[in-house]
């Protein structure tokens, strides 16, 4: 490729964002090191990867998942699939009709899989959920038997002590936000719209043991975006920053739109929380990587999100704000155990000019550590998988893709989260390149 060809081909589809386009399939890969004989089940990853070869965004690629299989301490298989949506395999397929109508059977379900009441769904924050089998092949779109009247948001959050999926869709129409709560069974049993000041975009929210968190952030839908094809969002001065904190319905209280308390904040967006739980004086505490500005005109995506902490007293009705570092992460993760709950430990991908690494965070203490994988080797986001029977809540793994610039080639890598500078655990060369992708979690069996 020469230079201008590559000056004119977009970030998001050149060197280890370009997607690749073979289905791929391989049995009993080589380990290097030892998988531990605990870890039984499958690690998959989202992301996008246009099928066409080409895509507007970075975000707008056709979801194609990336799975290996552990059992016995080897790794059985792995193979990458592209997830047969109707925006796949239906190019003229349009999600917003002339009409106004909006179809959320149509999406890319490019963000990220998750497994809820025995399901495997794949999820993009625009449409309705895909679901899977455990070898990743397509079963089709759900929808809560009929009963999902939302986009479905790729970030739902599994309640560790009611096993209920907490979620929301947002849309560019009124309601611009809707709340949805699924029980541990997987019926949909709550939905609420909520209020916010516009059409903001949405990526992701938090639950405490008694709450749900919503950030209406000012990063808003803009109509002449969307009609060039960009993503339709840009940063507006003139929104507002705001976090919304709405109590938690059990049995016969439900609570709705009238509930939720709002806290003004400094102005930024944030993609990603970390967690969010409720301190011993009852106040709810939410983490976030948090960007001071995105997609403003005379920006661009290069600002960093650094670790930033809300406290919100809910009787005095006040916020505290405090940088917990300024390092620039992204794709936080906690032991899923802890969703709602205090946790004392999170990761994330850092990345500084050509150093990448996994940072582990000690929130008790302040202090962080990190696995460095120098300027040659790129982590994605890692997922935290406990050991059986832990005590320690970094008791466990950390499971990644990794990207090998000099040999164009990717691997799948575990390290001990309990001792996360230490040399990978395993590692398994995959048969193909892995792309940079979004979100993943651990499916055990
Ligand atoms: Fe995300």
């Amino acid at each position: 490729m020469t230079d201008t060809a590559e000056t004119k081909t977009p970030f998001h589809l050149r060197g280890n964002y370009a997607p690749v386009m073979e289905e791929v399939t391989a049995f009993d890969l080589g380990v290097q090191g030892t998988i531990p004989p605990e870890l039984s089940g499958r690690y998959l990853r989202n992301g996008a990867n246009p099928k066409s070869g080409w895509s507007p965004h970075w975000f707008a690629g056709d979801g194609m998942i990336h799975g290996i299989e552990l059992r016995d301490s080897n790794a059985q298989w792995y193979r990458n699939r592209w997830v047969q949506t109707r925006s796949l395999n239906e190019p003229k397929a349009r999600m917003i009709g002339d009409d106004g109508s909006v179809d959320r059977t149509i999406g890319v379900s490019n963000t990220h899989i998750v497994g809820h009441a025995g399901k495997i769904l794949a999820l993009v924050e625009s449409s309705f959920p895909c679901e899977l089998s455990p070898e990743l092949e397509t079963i089709g779109v759900h929808d809560y038997d009929g009963k999902l009247n939302s986009a479905m948001t790729a970030h739902p959050k599994r309640c560790p002590i009611t096993g209920e999926l907490h979620f929301f869709g947002y849309g560019f129409f009124e309601p611009y936000l809707t709340y949805n709560r699924v029980s541990a069974s997987g019926e949909l049993v709550q939905s609420e719209p909520i209020d916010v000041t516009g059409p903001t975009m949405i990526h992701d929210f938090s639950i405490t043991e008694n709450h749900v968190i919503f950030m209406d952030l000012p990063v808003v839908f803009d109509f002449d975006k969307a009609m060039t094809g960009d993503m339709p969002y840009r940063w507006d001065d003139d929104y507002p920053s705001r976090v919304g904190v709405l109590p938690r319905s059990t049995g016969a209280k439900t609570f709705g739109n009238a509930h939720v308390t709002w806290f003004d904040v400094d102005p930024c967006y944030v993609f990603h929380p970390m967690n969010s739980f409720e301190d011993t004086d009852g106040r709810v505490v939410m983490d976030t990587a948090r960007y001071l500005e995105l997609w403003r005109e005379d920006a661009n995506f290069t600002n960093h999100a650094a670790l930033h902490r809300w406290t919100m007293d809910m009787t005095s009705g006040k916020v505290a704000e405090s940088a917990l570092d300024d390092r620039s992460i992204e794709f936080p993760r906690i032991a899923e155990s802890l969703v709602g709950l205090e946790n004392r430990f999170g990761y994330a991908v850092a990345s500084f000019e050509d150093e990448n690494s996994l940072v582990k965070y000690d929130l008790q203490s302040g202090a962080s550590v990190a696995h460095d994988f120098g300027r040659e080797q790129i982590p994605g986001e890692a997922v935290f998988v406990p050991r059986e029977g832990a005590t320690n809540e970094d008791d466990g793994w950390l499971m990644t893709y990794v990207f090998d610039k000099p040999t164009n080639s990717s691997s799948f890598v575990v390290l001990n989260a309990a001792d996360i500078t230490g040399a990978p655990v395993a590692s398994v060369q995959l048969p193909q390149r892995v792309p940079f992708g979004f979100h993943g979690s651990w499916i055990a069996d």
